[in-house]
């Protein structure tokens, strides 16, 4: 079946070297942890651990952050494996393409754009309301009509079209550059967290930490929540409340988000000196040290306040609050802020490269990848994004949005825990530089890890997964399919004269 078509790996590095779309090769190790863990640590530590903690889990939330935790570290190895073997724009859609076929590569790709787009616009809010705040504290309030979107009683969201776009300018003067400002953010962000570790530390009280788990507590009498409103899971067997054990995985499902961000180091694989080697390091190395983190700020958190009140939009603010200390409170604000704008351009990156992948393969018009001749940027495809983020932002309330991130992630990483075994079989000739240990075992518990959490998130989640799904569906059998440079026979070099 034509859909099915495989683009060869060695096709893809070939696409890559064509001058018309060479992007600039300069990340380093170093520079990709850095991406790592600029577009990790975000929203998910700084908003959503206390929510996930008052709501499902407890104390027990730092067990979640360890279950999301292994299930990343299982995909992050295979993303490890693809990205050290076909170290190409594109992540996990580039991957798809040469092993499950054109098809795939583009629901993944669609599915990817709803991860980056979806997210970007949903951190590009959280930071406008830490921003706000911080002005508010020192004079400078903001009228609410300019900072919020028309469902949150607003008119629009400035702030958080602001930052989309001002990022935007960045990532198309250059990835050095971004890679530049990262490094500094990001020395911020992990001091901010450090400090809320080590100094949070003194003030946990072990009473706070029991019970650990708190007990399954079944719905209240009389309160139905609609099947959609539940984790899909739930609404299937009948199993609903919250805590216990069921909270632990529902908890893990929601701080998934906290994770998001190793997998865009993949992003830009094609922009590093010595991929085979560094990809793993910045992957795998980035997961690590934040899982850590989490784990740490978990512990803490719930140690100096009681997990029933931590369902704050701040919920560090609130501990330090808590302990009397609200000096510190602006420090963990600066660092949010910091934290929030790296998320934010990576997230903005990541989407710029699959967007250009697919459109130097036709899959989408190829005027989107021109490359910018002084910058060597694919800027056409950042700038539109940039203004994609920018509007969703402006005009969207948060609330549901994370959870649509969470399922676009969960499902890329599937398919690509599905790739790496198909890959192996189809093509083990390839050289590997980095190997997923004990194939197929760890592939298989990848997906059905990511699988399983996939499956807590609510049944309106799924749903709006699945039209935006359908909708890429449509757009492929009309137009990508027929335009494919792979179904036209075209070369790169007949795609560059096309510019
Ligand atoms: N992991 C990123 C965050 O938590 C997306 O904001």
């Amino acid at each position: 079946m034509t859909i099915m078509r495989v683009k060869s790996v060695e096709q893809s590095i070939r696409d890559a070297e064509a001058p018309e779309f060479r992007l600039r090769r300069v990340l380093r190790a170093v520079d990709l942890l850095g991406i790592g863990i600029g577009a990790i640590i975000g929203t998910g530590i700084f908003v959503l651990t206390g929510v996930a903690a008052a709501t499902d889990a407890g104390p027990g939330i730092s067990i979640s952050f360890v279950i999301s935790g292994i299930a990343c570290g299982l995909a992050a190895l295979c993303y490890a494996e693809f990205a050290s073997v076909v170290p190409v724009a594109g992540s996990a859609y580039t991957f798809s393409y040469a092993s499950l076929g054109e098809f795939f590569a583009w629901l993944i790709g669609w599915d990817l754009m709803l991860e980056f787009i979806i997210g970007a616009s949903t951190v590009s809010v959280g930071w406008s309301q830490y921003f706000v705040e911080a002005l508010g504290a020192v004079g400078l309030p903001l009228p609410d009509a300019l900072t919020a979107a028309p469902g949150a009683g607003g008119v629009a969201n400035i702030p958080a079209a602001i930052i989309a776009l001002l990022l935007t300018v960045v990532l198309v003067v250059g990835i050095r550059l971004s890679a530049a400002v990262t490094n500094v953010v990001v020395a911020v962000k992990l001091a901010v967290v450090l400090f809320f570790i080590i100094f949070g530390a003194f003030f946990v009280k072990a009473a706070n930490w029991s019970p650990f788990i708190p007990p399954h507590q079944p719905p209240e009498p009389g309160a139905v929540s609609a099947p959609l409103e539940q984790p899909l899971i739930s609404a299937i067997f009948g199993q609903t409340g919250s805590f216990g054990l069921s909270g632990l995985v529902a908890g893990a499902a929601l701080v998934f988000f906290a994770y998001i961000g190793f997998d865009i180091v993949a992003s830009g694989a094609e922009e590093t000196r010595r991929p085979q080697r560094d990809m793993p390091i910045g992957i795998l190395g980035s997961l690590a040290i934040c899982s850590i983190l989490y784990v740490l700020v978990s512990l803490v958190m719930t140690g100096i306040v009681k997990y029933d009140q931590l369902d704050t939009a701040a919920p560090m603010a609130t501990a330090f609050q808590a302990i009397g200390a609200p000096w510190a409170v602006g420090l963990v604000s600066l660092g949010a802020i910091a934290g929030l704008t790296t998320v934010i351009l990576i997230l903005m990156l990541g989407q710029a490269r699959v967007g250009f992948a697919m459109s130097r393969d036709g899959l989408l018009p190829v005027w989107f990848a021109k490359v910018h001749k002084k910058y060597r940027t694919p800027y056409r495809i950042t700038v539109i994004t940039g203004i994609i983020v920018a509007i969703i932002a402006s005009l969207t309330p948060i609330n549901v949005l994370a959870e649509m991130t969470n399922i676009g992630t969960l499902f890329a990483f599937v398919l690509v825990s599905i790739g790496v075994l198909v890959l192996r079989r189809t093509r083990p000739d390839l050289p590997r530089a980095f190997r997923v240990p004990w194939v197929p075992v760890i592939p298989v518990l990848a997906a059905a890890a990511c699988l399983y959490l996939m499956l807590n998130l609510e049944g309106w989640t799924w749903i709006r997964f699945g039209i935006w799904m359908v909708l890429g569906l449509v757009l492929y059998f009309v137009y990508s399919r027929h335009n494919s440079r792979l179904a036209r026979g075209e070369t790169i070099e007949e795609a560059a004269d096309e510019l």
